[in-house]
């Protein structure tokens, strides 16, 4: 059984021009230990996935279709749930997800320089989130912060310190020790180095990495940097316009990708291996989700676009076992059959 089963899941905000679909009909699946790097151009639905898996939508946010199950247990989307008014779904999430964040599942989140209490140290606030989940002391729970301390590389000093009085570094190494406080079978990390500088980044990286094969924890990272997948990642997910545009292991993906968003954006980052080439960039920008173009939502930046594609939405081929791309075309790109038409 897969540790976590995203199955036609959709997500929509409500605003006040209409709906905005965030995710549509994404469809994941996660193994204990394993590593999915979910990627895509900002505003694709990234972080909207990452809050409703942990149902941390905001009020305005709704999954509208589709079940998320985390190891046998339906999270999301259950007869029993979706019986309910939004309103009292609303109360019923609340009330049961409180055991299963950072107990199952963590999250540091994109804005981690922020999402420490400015009032509290640093330490009391991890020792707390400790002290929800387990029945334990306030001396035990400072004894496993300060072990946590020395597990992301933080000095033990440090402990009593506010969140204003630590540098960047230091608070995102605090949230990734408050991610792994109460040993979660599933760490998703939305963009976890982003804000840092590139020698820190690497490091920070190379630590999670560390720490979730030590700990087997499972991770879902979420980035815009394809290289940060490419090294700590088995599986990718490329995201576009609230939609999976293709789906697989890293090697399959990276070598023999099917999808023309997909191969765009892998031409737009350095090769890691292989020969220099000019990078690519993908014309135009992403669609506006409250009102997206008909048919394939990539078509009007495709450069293999036919008239299908303006007028029907393709279904999600699998190319071969496992590797799985969102394109009418999807076999015939991964055939190297398929000519630009612009
Ligand atoms: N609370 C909200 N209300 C309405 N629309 C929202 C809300 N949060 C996000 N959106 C919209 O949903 C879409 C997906 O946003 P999301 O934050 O999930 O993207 P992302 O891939 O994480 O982007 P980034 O890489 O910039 O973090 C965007 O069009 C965004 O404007
Ligand atoms: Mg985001």
């Amino acid at each position: 059984m897969a540790l976590l089963e995203i199955d036609n899941v959709s997500v929509h905000y409500g605003i006040q021009r209409g709906t905005v679909k965030a995710v549509e009909k994404v469809t994941l699946k996660l193994d204990r230990g394993e590593t999915l790097g979910l990627v895509g151009e900002s505003g694709c639905g990234k972080t909207t996935a990452a809050y409703a898996i942990t149902r941390l939508l905001p009020d305005n946010g709704d999954i509208v279709e589709g079940t998320i199950t985390f190891d046998g247990t339906v999270i999301a989307g259950s007869e029993e749930e979706m019986a309910l008014s939004p309103r009292k779904r609303k109360k019923f999430v609340e009330n049961t997800m409180v055991d299963f964040r950072w107990d199952e599942v963590a999250m540091i989140f994109q804005s981690a320089m922020n999402a420490f209490n400015p009032v509290f140290k640093v330490g009391d606030q991890i020792a707390e989130a400790i002290r929800a989940h387990d029945d334990i002391t306030k001396q035990e729970a400072r004894k496993r912060v300060l072990e946590l301390f020395k597990l992301v590389g933080l000095d033990s000093e440090r402990i009593d310190g506010y969140p204003h009085e630590y540098s960047g570094g230091m608070r995102q190494r605090g949230m990734i020790a408050m991610a792994l406080a109460c040993n979660p079978k599933l760490i998703i990390a939305d963009e976890p180095t982003t804000a840092l500088d590139v020698i820190m980044q690497d490091r920070v990286l190379a630590e999670i990495r560390d720490l979730q094969r030590k700990l087997g924890m499972a991770m879902i990272i979420i980035t815009h940097d394809i290289s940060v997948v490419a090294e700590v990642a088995e599986k990718i997910g490329i995201m576009y316009a609230g939609r999976i545009f293709e789906y697989g292991d890293i090697d399959a993906v990276f070598e023999r990708p099917a999808n023309p968003y997909a191969m765009g954006l892998l031409a737009s980052f350095p090769s890691i291996i292989g020969e220099k080439k000019p990078l690519y960039s993908i014309p135009g920008s992403p669609p506006d989700l409250a009102n997206p173009p008909s048919g394939c939502k990539f078509h009007p930046r495709c450069k293999y676009a036919k008239e299908i594609c303006k007028d029907q939405e393709p279904e999600t081929i699998e190319v071969e076992p496992n590797h799985f791309s969102l394109c009418h075309f999807a076999l015939e790109l991964f055939n190297g059959q398929l000519k630009e038409v612009r």
